[in-house]
């Protein structure tokens, strides 16, 4: 097949099995509402868990680091891209989540790619939960070592596969909170069987650093479990984008050799930096547990009303509350629908979920009032029937 066919076999391929993927350009997409062509959706799509993407500290927080340090960062930390806002949000990071070193990234995608290609060599393990987000287990994939998947949540299945031989070190993977699902992992058990094994842990906390455990501090924090690694994201309950991978002192400084992502790629803006430390105070403060209360009771309140529905709820009880619908056609006609209706909800397809699982990935915000949920519910209930 030449390059032209190959492109648009694939496609339509895409297309006859309702997985065409396509873009829709906003004006405004975090938040209350999703603004688009002059109309507005009440958004139930956006990972902007706390509504931190507009709040005003943290708007003016990536204004005067844009005044201060300009909009760019002029290169990788290893050339002249290190600022002291960089430095300043490790720092702050670290302490937060009681690690020695925290090391920024321009996003979890570049993060855990970066971990995992400069740790896993030939010999190796890596032993994943079989829903990992796709750049985990594309980096494993992608990495020299061999990598092993398990049930989803199944610490037994875990157990067996760190059971087998392996000649090099072996490395867990998970998240904390699934980002297709809405449930969480079970850490306390994983962590156990991984320290039980010698393995080392690696949770990708994405979906859940500034939302659960203590003072927002995430999965780790709720199960009293300091992973080897922990990668945190900004651009879900932080509102703004980037990472960190949070480690012990001699990781840092091997990730500051051996994590091409680091070395080779232009460092985040300083005053993204500056925003994201700015989010950090605000979700480590009484605002931070006000709106982490105000999301809960969100939750509560969509899952008592959803639980009549005839819709799969998932086992979540974190912002993400997926409903599984099964078919492609089935959710694409049911997110119109609700379009349609005035909401701004994602129909999501495999190959990001499994074959046969299509469903809304309805997600839940701080920003939402009460009766942005009850409208919500309303409608479902006349779609669902
Ligand atoms: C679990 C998980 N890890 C990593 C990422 C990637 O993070 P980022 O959006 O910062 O690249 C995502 C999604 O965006 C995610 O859901």
């Amino acid at each position: 097949m030449s390059w032209q066919q190959r492109i648009e076999t694939a496609l339509a391929q895409r297309r006859e099995s309702q997985t065409l993927r396509s873009r829709s350009v906003v004006a405004q997409g975090c938040g209350r509402w999703l603004e688009r062509d002059g109309q507005r959706w009440r958004n139930f799509s956006s990972n902007d868990y706390l509504g931190l993407s507009q709040h005003p500290a943290v708007v003016a927080a990536w204004q005067d680091g844009a005044r201060r340090y300009g909009v760019g960062s002029g290169g990788s930390g290893h050339i002249t891209g290190y600022s002291e806002a960089h430095q300043h949000l490790e720092r702050q990071l670290a302490q937060w989540l009681g690690y020695p070193r925290a090391l920024l990234f321009i996003s979890g995608f570049a993060a855990n790619h970066a971990v995992i290609s400069a740790l896993a060599q030939s010999e190796d393990m890596l032993v994943a939960d079989r829903l990992s987000h796709a750049s985990l287990l594309e980096a494993a994939s992608q990495s020299p070592a061999q990598l092993r998947r398990f049930a989803h949540n199944d610490t037994a299945a875990l157990q067996r596969l760190l059971a087998k031989s392996c000649t090099g070190q072996r490395l867990v993977i998970t998240e904390g909170v699934f980002s297709m699902d809405g449930d969480s992992a079970p850490l306390a058990e994983i962590a156990a069987a991984t320290r039980q094994a010698g393995a080392w842990l690696m949770v990708d906390d994405a979906h859940a650093a500034g939302v659960t455990g203590d003072g927002g501090r995430g999965s780790c924090a709720q199960a009293q479990w300091r992973p080897e690694l922990q990668v945190v994201t900004f651009g879900k309950a932080f509102g703004v984008s980037g990472a960190a991978v949070l480690c012990s002192e001699p990781l840092a400084d091997y990730l500051l050799q051996f994590a091409r992502h680091l070395i080779y790629s232009t460092a985040m803006p300083p005053a993204q930096a500056t925003a994201v430390s700015a989010a950090l105070e605000v979700i480590a403060s009484d605002e931070g547990e006000a709106l982490r209360a105000r999301l809960c009771s969100h939750i509560q309140r969509f899952r008592q009303g959803a639980a009549g529905l005839p819709l799969q709820l998932t086992d979540s009880s974190t912002a993400i509350q997926p409903l599984i619908v099964g078919d492609n056609e089935a959710a694409l006609v049911m997110a119109q629908r609700l379009r349609e209706r005035g909401f701004w909800v994602n129909a999501i397809r495999p190959p990001t979920v499994p074959p046969g699982t299509a469903r809304l990935r309805l997600t839940l915000s701080a920003a939402h009032q009460n009766e942005d949920i009850d409208a919500l519910l309303e409608v479902l209930h006349g779609i669902g029937e």
